[in-house]
């Protein structure tokens, strides 16, 4: 049902004075005027306080065109508008889409040209976007700058990643507005900084607290065919502006009229659940550009993965050193290589056995004794495996097991490469009836100088998931830009990393406790992410007794995630043999729901906790996830979101009584008890540790 209703149309002959649209709830004002220079600009205020300041809005383009003053504006529209959606797989099965909107028409008598602004004010936040129409002085067009600004009112708490344009791979850091510098990004994790712009360059999404307790978020929504928008900082004046990732000359996007510039966010709320929850993102992405989505399914499965970072087998099949050094040119095997057809039978059984949907496997195709470091242009070609691989084997076995296989293409950022190949690499997927692929972008770009979060390359990601979805397989893409929600368009598009996942935990410094309880309020609000939890052996020195990384998790955390970190994708990403040494405890990860019908976040503070209840999109089973980050946590659930008169078997997996991350992680124990929804439970969470509750009614 969409409902839109006309509330105001003015049609002024001059410069128009200041115009106020506020959110349905009232809550949210925003103020658009020109400065006496011709500035547009914008403020917003929530419940009376100034949130954003006076902030200037526009473009410099290339042919000298200065779009940030001169202007006058003929024409304001109010809508007001109430719709209710149904996503193909999410976190709720029906959204509503509620804003009042405000388009300004506006023109610089200079130029003789037009740039209109749209803002739509939700009642957790506001959004702007650029629009430039047909007209006969633009026509083809390049931004230089972008100059969005967003003039905070306080030295807010932030949770920052520097302004690599390459990578969001790094640790969130906390720090005020007024301390972000690049001295605070920890050297140790792996990641090169060449990158990185300029001392004060930020990623967004940016979530902040401020000192009065408002949470704020700054991030963007539909990016389509537009570089990625990280901020710049200054940092004593605590303000924000747009900067655009540049392509390998320097420009930023190239464009046609008539089209649009992605939406501009900020959220903003004192209940920092308003914000985890906002389907703000989604709402202003446009509808599915599928119309048969019969064949996208969510999925749970396992995989030849975890046991390459952990050091136990190889991707390549010959090692790098046996490739180069063989006499008579043949690829001598190491022994360790991963992706065997016996290997890969045997995942093929554990998921038959416990009922997983699929099986990833890694390092099945030729390329990965040389795949890193971005020598060569044409690694992988996605269609030859190796000689211990026996494709159709491998996928007939998957049949008779009622198991679907899932493809992998590493780029190894040779995107010239994958897009020469694409439609080849996507007929054996046909053939064998591979349903999705998981894609990476490791390393630096090939075409050389373009960055991942360029226009280019978000035209590339974009790209595959169209060409995927006309050919009915759906993608997970890893080191991609970050998503703004495109899975809305292309539900195909089901999951992607695009963070700092689970898999750093396994050879570097890894993810800190907090880390989990952050990308719930940063990186998920553009889309799913392909996190990988469910490590159950913690310290890797069960692998080689010399190692010391671990994940920084309880057990009990591990299968939390299942339900904080929402996927439709969602892997079981340790051992078989692991689980199988808990299968008391494996048992959430066979009954957890990865679709859902409903979705309550019961308690939220990004940095420090986070609760919610979800309802399985197909039964009456709820699931509840609670994390902490290096603080123990009490934490009592009223069970109200449970229907009223059921009783249903809640099994509570919880940390042991001293259990903690870095001492202690794998103790936990199992409850069961009956309850309905007049009930509590009580939860002790321990140090990086959290809980997870199934719950069944009872007939
Ligand atoms: C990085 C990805 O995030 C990881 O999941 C994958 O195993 C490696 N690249 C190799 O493709
Ligand atoms: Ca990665």
């Amino acid at each position: 049902m969409k409902r839109i209703t006309i509330i105001g149309l003015l049609l002024l002959g001059l410069q128009l004075a200041a115009q106020s649209v506020q959110s349905p709830s009232k809550e949210i004002t925003l103020n658009f005027s020109f400065s006496t220079k011709g500035e547009p600009t914008y403020e917003v205020f929530y419940k009376g306080k100034p949130i954003v300041k006076k902030s200037k809005l526009g473009f410099k383009l290339k042919d000298g065109t200065d779009f940030t003053s001169g202007f006058s504006s003929t024409t304001n529209t109010i809508y007001n508008i109430d719709d209710t959606w149904n996503p193909v797989l999410g976190e709720q099965s029906s959204i509503r889409n509620r804003y009042n909107e405000l388009e300004v028409e506006m023109n610089q008598e200079s130029s003789g040209k037009q740039l209109n602004v749209i803002f739509r004010i939700f009642n957790e936040g506001i959004a702007f976007r650029y629009a430039f129409p047909k007209q006969a002085k633009l026509d083809y067009f390049i931004i230089s700058d972008e100059v969005s600004e967003f003039n905070l009112t306080g030295d807010h708490k932030t949770f920052w990643l520097p302004g690599d344009f390459d990578s969001q791979e790094y640790p969130y850091m906390e720090n005020k507005l007024s301390e972000i510098s690049t001295d605070k990004i920890d050297l140790n994790n792996g990641i090169g900084l060449k990158s990185i712009a300029g001392k004060y360059v930020i990623q967004s999404p940016l979530m902040m607290k401020s000192a009065d307790g408002i949470y704020l978020n700054i991030f963007e929504a539909a990016v389509v065919n537009y570089p990625v928008m990280h901020l710049d900082l200054v940092p004593n004046e605590f303000k924000l502006k747009s900067h655009l990732v540049p392509n390998a000359i320097g420009d930023k996007a190239y464009l046609q009229a008539p089209c649009v510039s992605p939406w501009r966010t900020v959220m903003i709320s004192d209940d920092a659940r308003d914000i985890v929850g906002s389907k703000m993102i989604l709402n202003l992405n446009e509808p599915s550009k599928i119309t048969d989505t019969s064949w996208i399914k969510p999925m749970k499965y396992v995989g030849i993965w975890w046991e390459m970072h952990v050091g136990k087998s190889t991707w390549d099949y010959a090692g790098s050193q046996n490739a180069q050094n063989a006499a008579d040119g043949q690829l001598k095997p190491t022994g360790k290589h991963g992706a065997t057809t016996e290997n890969t039978k045997r995942y093929i059984d554990f998921a038959a056995k416990y009922g997983f949907d699929g099986v990833l496997v890694e390092g099945w195709n030729v390329g990965w004794e040389d795949w890193f470091g971005n020598w060569k242009e044409n690694v992988f070609d996605f269609t030859t495996p190796y000689p211990d691989f026996d494709l159709k084997a491998v996928n007939d076995y998957a049949k008779s097991k009622g198991i679907k296989m899932i493809m992998h293409h590493e780029t190894s950022g040779s995107v010239a490469n994958y897009e020469r190949h694409l439609d080849r690499a996507m007929d054996l997927m046909k053939k064998y009836g591979y349903p999705a692929v998981k894609s990476g972008y490791v390393g630096r770009i090939i075409p050389r100088g373009e960055f991942h979060d360029g226009q280019t390359m978000v035209n590339h990601y974009n790209y595959v998931a169209q060409r995927m979805a006309e050919n009915k397989l759906m993608v997970n893409s890893h080191e991609s830009s970050r998503p703004t929600g495109y899975s809305r368009t292309y539900p195909n598009y089901i999951a992607a990393e695009a963070a700092r996942g689970n898999e750093f935990n396994a050879w570097s410094v890894g993810n800190p406790p907090m880390h989990e309880t952050i990308l719930p309020f940063t990186r998920l609000l553009g889309g799913p992410m392909d996190y990988t939890p469910g490590i159950f052996e913690i310290k890797m020195s069960a692998y080689d007794a010399k190692k010391t990384e671990q994940v920084h998790t309880t057990l009990a955390k591990q299968l939390a995630l299942y339900v904080t970190m929402y996927s439709p994708l969602q892997m079981a990403a340790d051992l078989p043999e692991n689980y199988e040494k808990h299968l008391d405890a494996f048992q959430f990860i066979k009954d957890v729901a990865v679709d859902w019908q409903d979705s309550k976040y019961l308690e939220a503070e990004p940095g420090d906790y986070l609760t919610v209840a979800r309802k399985d999109k197909h039964s009456e089973n709820w699931f509840v996830g609670a994390i902490t980050d290096e603080n123990a946590r009490k934490s009592k659930i009223n069970l109200s979101f449970l229907t009223p008169g059921k009783k249903y078997k809640a099994i509570i997996y919880q940390d042991g009584k001293t259990a903690d991350w870095k001492n202690n992680p794998m103790s936990y124990e199992i409850i069961t008890k009956t309850v309905t929804s007049k009930d509590a439970v009580q939860l002790n969470l321990a140090a990086g540790g959290g809980a997870a509750i199934s719950f069944q009614p009872i007939n």
